[in-house]
């Protein structure tokens, strides 16, 4: 008998670098994904994937980071598990995937929930879905050295098909909004671009915005939790203290949490319009105020302006590279990514890589 996992990648309406401040989000799972195969093996491990890679071990091996990045994914779900239950069966686990890395669809979050699930089942450790996402966060927290949110995981998690989640990451509230974009779809354009600098400026980001933090409550004599509950009053008065790099992160910040507030009632109310105008203004703060975004990343935002047939489009995920999610006529799709291909190749030397992106449901789990 197998475990099979099917675990999908994860697109952003709106609502991006929020997560872990505190704030709203607007995600979906994709339709692409990562599958595993589980199966029980007696002496040894084995873990074998699509692109290439493969690793043998035992689970009994105390941890020893690996200078295989890819393979500190693997033992640092298994040492988290063993924190939990610390004798683990061996096992063989075959990996494949649809979903790109490195675009900004979250691969990494995929395939670390994906394992914790499948070798949660396959050792019978019961874990609900918040545990699971505590544990994906520590894996990539503590072995990968990204110290993301929870949006991902979360996502990953709990999504439904054709609807996006309107998550508070300060409580994990959740409402579901149904996503009905007619004849408009989700267009994601990989940059190709997989910035080696992504980890430390993202980590850098996160520690800009803890200082931020501390800054205002101490400035104000509050005692906010995180950066979204920070009143506009406070954070104008304590602009001299933070200074023009922090105000500004704070400010998108606080702008970016209004936004998302602001695309569900407009989603709600089948306003696409005016939902693309704030996926623009959500790039302009990620790419000025946040600054996360890239040239080929600005390129793409810009480019879509020239056709009608765009309501909206922004960087999506982490940034440094990755991908653009764009709202875009269906009946433009084609000659829009034709011409998107030619112009970005001849301006960047680089494949763009086309996504049209459908929304499934979360991660799922059967026997075969
Ligand atoms: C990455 C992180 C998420 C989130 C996004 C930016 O995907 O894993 O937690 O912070 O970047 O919105």
């Amino acid at each position: 008998m197998k475990i099979y996992i099917k675990s999908p990648g994860r697109v952003n309406l709106i609502g991006e670098h929020t997560d872990y401040n505190g704030g709203f989000v607007l995600p979906c799972a994709l339709d692409l994904s990562i599958e595993l195969y589980f199966e029980k093996k007696l002496n040894e491990s084995h873990v074998n994937t699509d692109l290439g890679y493969s690793m043998n071990f035992n689970v009994s091996t105390p941890y020893q980071k690996s200078n295989n990045h890819w393979e500190n994914y693997i033992l640092g779900v298994i040492n988290e598990l063993k924190q939990i239950k610390t004798e683990l069966i061996n096992f063989s686990c075959i990996i494949k995937s649809s979903l790109p890395s490195g675009a900004g669809i979250s691969s990494s979050s995929a395939l670390v929930c994906g394992l914790i699930k499948g070798l949660a089942e396959l050792n019978a450790i019961d874990l609900n879905n918040a545990e699971i996402i505590n544990l994906s966060r520590n894996v990539e927290h503590k072995y990968i050295g990204l110290l993301g949110g929870i949006m991902d995981q979360f996502t990953i998690l709990n999504a439904r098909k054709n609807m996006a989640i309107f998550l508070d990451c300060k409580n994990l509230k959740s409402k579901f909004i149904k996503i009905n974009f007619k004849e408009f779809k989700l267009l994601l354009l990989d940059t190709n671009v997989k910035h080696n600098l992504a980890n430390t400026e993202y980590n850098k980001r996160v520690s800009e915005c803890k200082k931020s933090l501390k800054v205002i409550n101490d400035f104000c004599n509050k005692n906010y939790s995180n950066l979204s509950e920070v009143k506009d009053i406070d954070l104008k008065s304590s602009k001299n203290e933070l200074g023009e790099t922090l105000y500004r992160r704070v400010s998108y910040i606080l702008n970016e949490n209004q936004r998302v507030v602001k695309s569900v009632n407009f989603l709600e109310n089948n306003k696409l319009k005016e939902f693309g105008q704030l996926m623009y203004q959500s790039h302009l703060g990620l790419k000025n105020d946040y600054e996360v975004s890239c040239d080929e990343l600005d390129y793409l935002v810009e480019y879509t302006m020239k056709f009608d047939g765009i309501y909206g489009s922004r960087m999506m995920g982490g940034g440094f590279g990755g991908c653009t999610i764009n709202l875009i006529k269906e009946s433009l799709v084609e000659k829009f990514v034709e011409e998107a291909e030619k112009e970005y190749f001849s301006k960047f030397k680089r494949k763009l890589n086309p996504i049209v992106a459908n929304l499934d449901q979360g991660i799922q789990m059967s026997l075969i």
